[in-house]
């Protein structure tokens, strides 16, 4: 049976469900599923806003048909060409040949790699700040290239101030029926975080260049592709999540210690140190294995917290593996204006210390706190002073 819901006057939730993907992009574990948003509008004319993946493609089909009682379908705004949005565009134009397709040029340069069907006929191509009018409610489209692919665009719905903001403001994690952060109250931020660093993480740049375009605007509602709606008073509070995340300006002062450790001696030194910073009041402190945690969850606290301690012993004369795919993966999101502190461990020949200051020299704006400490198999209590000196120089970098 059809699920759909009315979000505002004549503006349809028409999307879905998936709980038993295991991994988004097939990397990203879901342990809550995941929202495809899509949502449908009836006016003069009536304006579908995406599609949604081909997982969810019969309950969308029917949702579709549903809302549109009889009516044909005028217009598929296409704010985004990833396949968990576009997977239905083709089904769309064959149950309703006389659609047209809105996009910009590269979204038809898309359409045509991801499809064989030629629907160029169908193609009404828009251009940054152009408006579309289907009677009472007027669209208007502006370009958002990288947020997060190049042919992006946001969706601003002129008369309710409704933002459709593609894949930007969404979140990991399927409906329980309430479509509203509003309405849920376990987790959410933690999701948008870990969606956005992830996801949109590198992008920081051009998330500042669409809030430029977007300043001034009455921003009622943003209905996002993925995860809750935010509307009213959690609108200004998710912008401003996302201001912080795109200038990669840390939210609180705390500290993120994520490790690698073999047999748990490069563990036990970062457990002292954890131990010696609650001693001097540090209280937001959080510890990952990068062999157990999966890497995006980490990710999202890099972004959420000031200081990171990073911790690896040496492994064929180079990085612990996993620590080194998690490092470069932090440099091509473009992470930085973060304090950084390192722990290597070694038992003949020393790299991980050597290999972890290169990795983080290459990011902007990161300062190593403290002298790094390169433990030699197990940490001995002779080298406690170094180690309070190291847990003296994070306190003083958090506490003042
Ligand atoms: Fe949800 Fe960039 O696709």
């Amino acid at each position: 049976m059809y699920s759909i819901q009315e979000i505002a006057p004549k503006v349809y939730w028409v999307g879905g469900n998936d709980r038993r993907l295991e991994r988004f992009e097939n990397m990203f574990p879901l342990p809550n599923g995941v929202a495809y948003n899509s949502y449908l509008m009836l006016d003069e004319k009536t304006a579908l806003i995406d599609t949604v993946d081909q997982s969810i493609s019969a309950l969308y089909l029917e949702n579709v048909t549903y809302v549109l009682g009889g009516r044909d379908l005028d217009y598929l705004i296409i704010n985004h060409m990833e396949p968990d949005h576009c997977a239905n565009i083709e089904e769309i134009v064959r149950r309703y040949p006389n659609i047209q397709l809105v996009g910009n040029k590269k979204t038809f340069q898309f359409l045509e790699q991801y499809y064989s069907l030629d629907m160029s006929s169908n193609y009404l191509e828009v251009k940054d700040g152009q408006e579309l009018s289907l009677g009472n409610q007027t669209l208007r489209f502006y370009t958002a290239a990288m947020v997060h692919w190049p042919e992006v665009m946001f969706t601003y719905e002129v008369s309710q101030g409704i933002l459709f903001s593609a894949d930007a403001f969404g979140s990991f994690g399927a409906h329980a029926g309430n479509l509203y952060a509003d309405e849920v109250d376990d987790n959410i931020m933690n999701e948008a975080r870990r969606y956005y660093a992830n996801i949109v993480g590198r992008y920081g740049a051009q998330v500042q260049a669409v809030f430029q375009k977007l300043s001034g605007l009455a921003i009622n509602m943003i209905c996002s592709l993925h995860g809750l709606i935010w509307r009213g008073e959690s609108v200004p509070i998710i912008f401003d999540k996302y201001d912080l995340w795109s200038r990669y300006e840390p939210e609180n002062k705390g500290v993120v210690l994520f490790y690698a450790s073999m047999y748990g001696n490069t563990e036990n030194a970062m457990n002292a140190l954890a131990n010696k910073l609650a001693q001097r009041g540090i209280r937001d402190m959080h510890m990952y294995d990068v062999s157990k945690t999966h890497p995006s969850y980490i990710i999202s606290d890099l972004w959420k917290y000031s200081n990171l301690v990073i911790g690896s012993p040496t492994y064929n004369a180079h990085l612990y593996f996993v620590m080194d795919a998690l490092l470069r993966e932090i440099t091509v999101l473009g992470f930085k204006n973060r304090k950084v502190s390192l722990i290597g461990n070694h038992t003949w020949a020393s790299s991980a210390v050597k290999v972890m200051q290169e990795l983080v020299g290459t990011m902007t704006d990161v300062e190593i706190i403290g002298t790094p400490l390169d433990v030699r198999s197990t940490l001995k209590a002779e080298r406690e002073p170094e180690l309070d000196a190291l847990a003296d120089a994070i306190s003083e970098s958090i506490l003042g």
